[in-house]
């Protein structure tokens, strides 16, 4: 449309726009398409984290990276830190529990252990209880 037309003053223009937003039909599509795309993005979430749990068990040596840091490589702590390393599965599954959930008092352990799923705690645990 062309604003040398007549017709075409700043308040007809503004009129028909508005008329074209708030059409009933228009507001519904609007809706249905906010509707649809976040429908699809919770399940295409859920769908992807259900398979890669169930085509990836955590590794529980890859895991265990982030902890040689304060309990030496392998486990073998060095310094004031626990060793972890060769503890039985559910000497360090318990632990990571009770830090997770709060039964057991921690400086760190509380904090770390919270980011840990069950399947993680016990692929942890068994990596450590495999070491000798
Ligand atoms: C930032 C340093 C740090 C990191 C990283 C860390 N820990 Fe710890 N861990 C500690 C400290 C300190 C303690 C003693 C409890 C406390 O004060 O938090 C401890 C205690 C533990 C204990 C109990 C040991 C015992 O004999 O009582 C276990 C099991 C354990 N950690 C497992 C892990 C695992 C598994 C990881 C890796 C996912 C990890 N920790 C990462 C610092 C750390």
């Amino acid at each position: 449309m062309s604003c040398d037309d007549k017709n075409c003053d700043d308040k007809n223009y503004d009129d028909k726009s508005r008329e074209l937003v708030m059409t009933p039909t228009f507001r519904l599509a609007a809706a249905l398409a906010v509707l649809v795309s976040s429908t699809a993005l919770v399940s295409g979430t859920a769908l992807v984290s259900g398979t890669a749990v169930a085509q990836t068990p955590p590794d529980g040596a890859v895991l265990a990276l982030s902890c040689a840091g304060c309990h030496g490589t392998g486990g073998a702590s060095p310094g004031s830190i626990p060793s972890i390393r060769g503890k039985t599965v559910e000497y360090v599954a318990t632990a990571l529990t009770e830090f997770k959930t709060g039964k057991r008092p921690a400086t760190v352990m509380d904090r770390l252990s919270k980011g840990y799923s069950d399947a993680e705690i016990k692929a942890l645990a068994e990596h450590f209880a495999s070491l000798r």
